[in-house]
Order: structure tokens, then sequence, then C-alpha cells
């Protein structure tokens, strides 16, 4: 499907963001163990991505391990990283073909060491791919990125540093990529749960009921046709010219 078809008449967001929730209900809605909800999820992650490519977007963020999610069972963190594993080895073919390149946002010393093995070695083998980013949140915190910019300031010492909010974005884990225009959370919980608090300042939200495993490229597309809806003001006042920006 060509992007005109899609959305008529106005832009694509360049930058999303999912918070992909709701495997473990899914799951339980079929009594199934929670880990059937996860195997779904990763099919429904393939196919956001490619549907998102086909869209036209450049980036596309999929919150895939949080920070927090260390506190479920053995279990559970198990078989997402045997997961996330088998999605990095085994979609080689698929990156290859869409011109896709993978990236990785979070803390790579707390994963497993074949997990960063695997994710250094899709980012080095998709760098020069020119499609759709696809950046993996994996063991991702929002506070967490921001204290470890904060680290990287502070390892830049001693003296005195002036902190500009140039200054601190430049530590984030991937400086060169714009903010999110549109962060979509599935599973319809009204929160954060962490995810790019740095770079969500102005992102527009979409939260859907549509529990992840159940998300078709069809839900995609009606949330950016939502957002296509939004009045993005940034502060400003439509239509007025002001002062300059202080920074
Ligand atoms: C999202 O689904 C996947 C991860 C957080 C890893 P959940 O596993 O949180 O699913 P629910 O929220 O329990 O339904
Ligand atoms: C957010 O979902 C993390 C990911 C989707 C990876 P959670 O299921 O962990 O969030 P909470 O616990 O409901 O806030
Ligand atoms: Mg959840």
């Amino acid at each position: 499907m060509s992007e005109k078809k899609i959305i008529p008449g106005a832009s694509v967001p360049v930058h999303i963001g999912i918070i992909m929730d709701g495997n473990g209900r899914w799951a339980q809605k079929r009594n199934q163990n929670r880990t059937q909800g996860h195997l779904e999820g990763l099919k429904t992650a393939k196919r956001i991505v490619k549907a998102a490519g086909d869209m036209g977007i450049r980036y596309l963020t999929l919150y895939v391990f949080s920070t927090e999610n260390w506190k479920r069972t053995a279990e559970e963190v198990g078989f997402i990283m045997g997961l996330v594993k088998r999605y990095l080895i085994e979609e080689m073919d698929f990156y290859r073909q869409n011109r896709i390149r993978i990236r990785h946002t979070g803390d790579p010393g707390g994963l497993p060491p074949d997990i960063v093995r695997e994710l250094r070695q899709a980012c080095d083998d998709t760098r020069d791919f020119q499609g759709l980013q696809v950046i993996l949140a994996l063991n991702y915190g929002g506070r967490d990125e921001i204290r470890r910019a904060v680290q990287r300031i502070v390892r830049e010492g001693p003296g005195e540093i002036t902190v500009t909010e140039d200054l601190i974005r430049s530590c984030l884990d991937n400086p060169d990529i714009p903010d999110p225009d549109l962060i979509i959370r599935t599973a319809g919980e009204l929160r954060t749960s962490n995810f790019l608090l740095w770079e969500a300042a102005y992102s527009e939200y979409y939260i859907s009921d549509i529990l992840w495993p159940d998300w078709t490229e069809a839900e995609l597309q009606a949330a950016v046709l939502d957002f296509q809806s939004r009045e993005r003001r940034f502060g400003a006042v439509p239509g007025i010219q002001g002062r300059i920006n202080h920074e």
C-alpha cells in the first residue's frame, strides 16, 4: 500500500514509539501461559514493523523490556530474552529485504552477554540500511537513560560544567534520533511506565484498548490518522509570533 492511500494529504509522524502492552492479558483471556502472549506479541511486532516501513515512518521505538520488568518471574524474563535473541538472529533476511536498521536504547550493562552480543551484531550488520530504523528499548528506563546521561557528563569533569538541554540530549543513548512525534500505548493503561521520559516532552499520545497481540496494520493506521488531527503547539500560541526561545 502506498503512503498516499493510507493517509491522504497529510504527513506521517517521523518517529513513533510504542509501549507494546497486553501480552499477558491476551494469554490469560485464552487460559494460556503468559509466555504464549509474548510469542504472539513478537509476531505483532514483525507485522507492525513492516506496516510502519510501508507507511514511510522513519523511526520506530519499540518498548521491549523495561528496567522494571526484571521484577517478573525468572521463567517469564528468560522466555522474553530468548524471544529477543531469536528475533535478532532469525530476522536478518527480513531486515535486509526491507533495508531496516536495528538500534538499541537502554543499558546493555544489565543484559545477558549473549543478548548483548546478538544486539551488537544486528546493529552492526544493519548499520548501512537506509530504510526504517527500529530502536529496541531493551533494559530501558527513561529515568535510567537520564541517569546514564548525567553520569557521562560528570565523567567529563573536573571543573564547572554549564548544563544545557543540548548537553543532556547529546549524552542520551541516540542523540541523532529526533524526539518521537507520537507515542502509542496498547492495552489501555494511562501511564508512561518510564518510557522515553526526556524525549516525549512534546509527543502526542495515543492509547488503544486493543491488546498488543491483536494489533494489525489497521490499528497503526488509525493511530496515525488520529495523530494527523492533532494541533501541536509546543507551548506557543498558534499564529502569533513570540519571542525567541531562550535556549
Ligand atoms: C507487555 O505485555 C510485554 C512486556 C512488558 C515485556 P505484558 O506482559 O505487560 O502484558 P500484561 O500487561 O500483563 O497484559
Ligand atoms: C511497559 O509495560 C513495559 C513494556 C511494554 C516493555 P508494563 O506492563 O511493564 O507496565 P506497567 O507495569 O503496567 O506499568
Ligand atoms: Mg503490562
